[in-house]
């Protein structure tokens, strides 16, 4: 499905409305050049959980946050990762599935490692504050809640 955000304020309202309908095992992988909003969707994401939307900072130092929320969540950013060969050494993999729900910025870094149930959002900026998001992955009911 494609949607459109016309402000920072709709992209994570979207996140919202996502994380509200994700559920323990979930995986979120998120694709977009610098500053199209990626961080900006975890954030609504993450106050589907609880979470303050500033508590979610761009991971400038750490790869991985958990939030100690149940189910717990993960904010994973990849951006500082080089090679895909690097992958393995952040840990990620253990704070994937499961019980928890998986974040993942820069998921472009994965390859196609991420999983087919994996549900990818794809955010392209097409001018001043327009987004174009694309979601894939989502059964019917949850993309009606969209
Ligand atoms: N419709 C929009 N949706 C999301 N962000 C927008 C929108 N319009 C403008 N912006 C601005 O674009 C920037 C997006 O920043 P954000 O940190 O969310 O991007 P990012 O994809 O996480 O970047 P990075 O690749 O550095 O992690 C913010 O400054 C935000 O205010
Ligand atoms: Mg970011």
């Amino acid at each position: 499905m494609k949607l459109a955000s016309d402000s920072p304020e709709r992209t994570e309202e979207l996140g919202y409305a996502l994380g509200r309908r994700l559920k323990p095992g979930d995986v979120v992988a998120l694709f977009g050049d610098l500053g199209s909003g990626k961080t900006t969707m975890v954030k609504g994401i993450a106050r589907a959980f609880g979470i303050a939307g500033r508590d979610v900072t761009s991971a400038s130092f750490t790869i991985i946050a958990e939030y100690p929320v149940r189910p717990p969540l993960f904010h994973i950013d990849l951006y500082r990762v080089e090679k895909e060969e690097d992958i393995d050494a952040t840990g990620i993999w253990d704070c994937i599935g499961m019980d928890s729900v998986a974040v993942i910025e820069w998921a472009e870094k994965l390859g196609d490692r991420c999983g087919k149930e994996c549900i990818r959002v794809r955010i392209k900026d097409t001018g001043d504050d327009r987004r174009e998001i694309s979601i894939e992955g989502l059964n019917e009911e949850d993309r009606n809640h969209l």
